[in-house]
């Protein structure tokens, strides 16, 4: 057994360091143990911690540094007396060289350093941290780190905190989640940070990559979570009281925790799916990871404030989702299921679960939801604690999830909305923008690849109401809450919405079964009405083909047959609406192009300022198409009757009724003047002769407020003027007229210019009056002419009879047969050829004989009358007399119109009278 070295304890020191220096720690322990008066516990720690080289792993001398600081004599290390140290290394020196080399060793202070809090007097502490340090910043070892300091932690809080707070966060960040990148703090850098730039360090490879989605609940359990434990990060500002002491509920605040909080919250509205992530793989502030046998606990307030704040940060996160998807809302409902489940509250497992129970929202405890406020807080101050929409507690979770379900169900129809949009429509409570989502959300609906299943209707009507009212009635004691994000459009307009959408997808039956069927009489019997007729005006409208078994006509068609007992047949609505269809299907029958090559579409005719003009166009495209004069007026009366702008003085106080009935007359009348007019154009005289016979002058045209017939005398005057021509439709039968075509067509044209005189206004008799002499001179020569002819014909003695005469007369044939024979006509135009005196005299004989119906202007028509009685039958079964009848109903003919015209009669005669002077 040798005992300690016989040296000075000089050469003992430097020996102590040059085993240190060669992590000779067997050595080192041997002397340390054989001079343990010399070596004592600070210097030795000093010497290692100048001298033992920072690159040796802390399992070497960490046994030995334990050893060194336990107090217990069992555990001191065992000295090696046997041992034999190598003291060749101070063997050369003397004692007083030993002694100058020891005083300029220069160990580190273990006190008073950056790294050393100014409390932390005890030494093995401040060891372990400088060590801690240097082995960082000189040999980047900080991954061996926990392997120096876990076998202290019991030797102070210091250590352990340090550990946990600081060491632990750094080297999870740095070493093990994020090993790749280079930018890096080092350990002294980190515990410089300030905290929030400490944590925006942690975070600041968090949710990078997509690969990194699924550890983002890693990083807050392993990063942020720990960095926590010091209270050192935390702050408590004591809030006075009126009374000036410090209040028990002083407020804490953490904020590196606050910076966490933030960049979460930051997340949502960058990229959601980190934001949920992290929410959803983080059980929150008690799910934190430390480090095997280390077990820390944060006080209660902190632990309350954590639990709150987390929670709020997790609602302002999905207010800033600014995806409007379902994959986004889903997340934000996911978001609040984590949330709800760490208050403790439940909701439904899945967004689509809640969606299809769409539960009721259970009422608001007051107004804080409601204004303009409201939706602020949907924007700024997320996490303050004024903030009334994301501060956690049941009012605020529920409405959150009301929002989100909203968002989802408008944006899964199609109609894209964020939870901040659904938001503001319920906050904001503006009707008009609540009534254009609305409208936006039914087209979606309408829209949609399921519009044909009922039961995606039902299902999407039951979503719409849902949205009106977050499924209950609201109540009028907190008038003014929020209440779904179409509160404030009425139910009955959402329905009647959903009904005009209803049928215009043609779900008919379900819309019958819901709104006439249904008991609670869900709308009145009015706003199904007027709902039908704009639902059966806007497919007719949408028509493109105007024939009513197809398209939007059908449609229309259905629409206002769908509701038997609301909309009966009789109901106004529904007779103009038949009168449409029927006027617009009766054009489907012709080619009718509008404008340039836009061919004909229903709702022209519902927008056109003149629609009888549309009838026109048909008769210009359509050749013969005025043969079907009937089926036109019969389109003209349904014109009048859908109550399209027929008349050309609408209104003039008449009843509607009578305004119809002058209306009717008045479109009849064009009608039947545009199809003279047509069958002029396409030279066949004798069709427009026949209307003019038949169709004209009938009724008046004087209405009590004037003329409101320019087309019938126009039309009656231009057959009148309609000269013969080669290519002039032959007639097609003679009746009792004269055979000779010539005569024939002038005596018809006469006819004509007669109608014309009688309905046309004054100013334009003149005009008419000449054509009518003209062609009156005309005829008399025609049968001069032919009355020559004739008698040389019967010298000739070859008269004869002949057969079929009737049937097909031709013009060109010199003697053609003819009922009457030119010379009995010849005979009777032997009185001269009627003048305008005649004319007169005829029109005042037949006025008076008329006027009786015009009693308020007998005394006027009196002073003219000759012969009031004027026999019109005396020679009537005389056949020779023909003609003079014939020029007698010419004469009745063309005065006719002066009973009518009576103001003519009275103020026209100044002027006739001076015409008829002159000629
Ligand atoms: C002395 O040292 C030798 C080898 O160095 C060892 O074998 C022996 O056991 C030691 N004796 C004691 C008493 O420790
Ligand atoms: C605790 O945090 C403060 C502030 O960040 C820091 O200066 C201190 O070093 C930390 N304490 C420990 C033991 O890590
Ligand atoms: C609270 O009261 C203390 C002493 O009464 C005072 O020093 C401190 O400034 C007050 N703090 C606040 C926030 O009013
Ligand atoms: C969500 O919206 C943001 C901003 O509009 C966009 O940058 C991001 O790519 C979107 N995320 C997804 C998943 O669509
Ligand atoms: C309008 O017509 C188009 C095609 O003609 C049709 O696809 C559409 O559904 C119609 N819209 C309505 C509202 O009837
Ligand atoms: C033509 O005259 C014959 C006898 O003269 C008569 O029987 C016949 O009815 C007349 N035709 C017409 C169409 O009036
Ligand atoms: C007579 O004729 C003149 C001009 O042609 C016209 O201005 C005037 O109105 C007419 N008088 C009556 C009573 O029609």
């Amino acid at each position: 057994m040798t005992g300690p070295l016989p040296i000075g304890s000089a050469k003992v020191v430097l020996l102590a360091v040059h085993f240190a220096t060669q992590a000779d720690l067997d050595s080192l322990s041997s002397l340390t143990a054989q001079h343990a008066t010399v070596l004592r516990q600070d210097l030795v720690l000093r010497i290692l911690l100048s001298h033992l080289p920072e690159t040796i792993k802390p399992d070497l001398y960490v046994p030995f540094v334990q050893a060194l600081v336990t107090d217990e004599p069992e555990t001191q290390p065992q000295p090696q007396p046997n041992r034999t140290l190598d003291t060749t290394a101070v063997d050369a020196l003397t004692n007083d060289q030993a002694s100058k080399k020891v005083k300029k060793l220069r160990l580190v202070q273990l006190s008073s350093h950056d790294e050393v809090p100014e409390e932390e007097t005890d030494s093995l502490t401040s060891f372990l941290l400088l060590r801690g340090y240097r082995m960082d910043e000189e040999a980047g070892m900080l991954s061996q780190l926990p392997g120096l300091l876990t076998p202290f932690l019991q030797h102070s809080p210091t250590i352990q905190t340090w550990l946990v707070s600081t060491v632990l966060p750094l080297l999870r960040r740095n070493h093990e989640y994020y090993p790749q990148k280079l930018a890096r703090y080092s350990l002294l850098e980190f515990r410089n940070l300030p905290d929030r730039l400490a944590v925006e360090y942690l975070l600041a490879e968090t949710g990078t990559s997509e690969d990194g989605y699924s550890l983002l609940g890693r990083d807050f359990r392993g990063l942020i979570g720990p960095w926590l434990y010091n209270n050192s990060r935390w702050m408590q500002e004591s809030v006075n009281d009126s009374s000036g002491e410090p209040s028990a509920e002083a407020t804490l605040s953490c904020p590196g925790w606050e910076q966490a909080l933030e960049w979460l919250v930051l997340q949502a509205s960058r990229s959601w799916e980190v934001a949920l992530g992290t929410i959803e793989q983080w059980d929150g502030p008690e799910d934190i990871d430390l480090i095997d046998n280390v077990n820390m606990w944060f006080q209660e307030p902190q632990q309350r404030y954590l639990d709150r704040s987390y929670a709020q940060a997790a609602l302002a996160s999905a207010y800033q989702i600014p995806n409007a998807t379902v994959d986004a809302l889903e997340g934000a409902y996911k978001i609040c299921i984590k949330i709800t489940s760490l208050m403790d509250q439940d909701c439904d497992a899945t967004l689509q679960a809640a969606a299809s129970a769409l539960s009721p929202v259970p009422p608001f405890d007051d107004c804080s939801f409601s204004g303009a406020k409201t939706a602020t807080y949907m924007r700024n101050d997320l996490l303050s604690a004024s903030n009334t929409l994301t501060v956690p507690n049941r009012g605020t979770t529920s409405l959150l999830i009301a929002l989100v379900l909203s968002a989802f169900l408008l944006t899964r129809t199609g109609v894209a909305y964020t939870v901040r949009r659904a938001g503001d429509l319920a906050f904001l409570q503006d009707a008009r923008e609540q009534k254009s989502e609305l409208t936006k959300l039914i087209r979606a609906v309408s829209g949609h690849p399921s519009r044909k299943d009922d039961a995606y209707w039902v299902r999407a009507r039951k979503e719409i109401l849902w949205l009106h009212n977050w499924g209950a009635p609201s109540d009028p004691k907190v008038a003014g809450s929020v209440r779904g994000v179409f509160g404030k459009v009425s139910s009955e307009y959402i329905e009647m919405e959903i009904l005009k959408a209803l049928l215009s997808c043609s779900r008919y039956v379900l819309a019958q079964s819901l709104y006439e069927d249904a008991e609670e009489g869900i709308l009145s019997a009015t706003d199904i009405q007027s709902t039908v007729q704009s639902s059966a005006l806007a497919a007719f409208d949408n028509a493109s083909n105007p024939n009513r078994s197809r398209g939007g006509l059908k449609k229309c068609n259905e629409i206002i047959k769908a509701f038997p007992k609301t909309v009966g047949k009789d109901l106004p609505v529904a007779k103009r609406i038949e009168a449409l269809l029927k006027a617009t299907h009766a054009l489907s029958d012709y080619r009718l192009v509008l404008k340039q090559g836009e061919p004909f579409s229903p709702v022209v005719l519902r927008v056109h300022s003149d629609p009888i003009s549309i009838i026109e166009r048909v008769l210009e495209q359509n050749a013969k198409a005025y043969t079907r004069l009937q089926e036109f007026l019969e389109l003209g009366n349904n014109m009048v009757n859908a109550g399209l702008p027929t008349s050309n003085q609408p209104g003039k106080g008449l009843s509607l009724e009578t305004g119809q009935d002058a209306d009717r007359s008045t479109t009849e009348r064009r009608i039947v003047a545009m199809c003279i007019e047509a069958a002029l154009r396409e030279d066949d005289f004798e069709t427009a002769y026949s209307y003019v016979v038949n169709r004209m002058g009938t009724s008046s045209t004087m209405t009590g407020e004037g003329y409101d017939d320019e087309w019938s005398w126009k039309a009656a005057m231009d057959a009148g003027k309609s000269a013969r021509s080669e290519t002039s439709q032959k007639p097609t039968h003679l009746g009792t007229a004269s055979g000779n075509p010539e005569i024939r067509h002038l005596e018809q044209r006469i006819e004509c210019l007669a109608t014309a005189l009688r309905i046309a206004p004054p100013n334009q008799l003149q005009e008419i009056l000449k054509t009518f002499r003209r062609c009156e001179e005309q005829l008399d020569f025609a049968i001069k002419e032919e009355a020559a002819k004739e008698d040389a014909w019967d010298a000739a003695g070859d008269l004869r009879n002949l057969p079929g005469a009737f049937d097909g007369p031709d013009p060109d044939k010199a003697y053609p047969p003819r009922n009457i024979t030119a010379s009995a006509a010849a005979r009777q135009a032997d009185e001269s050829p009627m003048s305008l005196f005649d004319l007169s005299r005829a029109t005042a004989r037949v006025a008076s004989k008329n006027l009786n119906a015009l009693s308020s202007l007998q005394g006027i028509a009196q002073g003219t009358t000759q012969d009031p009685a004027q026999p019109q039958s005396a020679e009537e079964d005389d056949q020779d007399n023909h003609r003079v009848r014939k020029r007698d109903q010419l004469r009745e003919a063309a005065t006719g119109t002066l009973v009518s015209g009576v103001s003519w009669l009275i103020g026209a005669n100044v002027n006739r009278t001076a015409n008829d002077g002159q000629q």
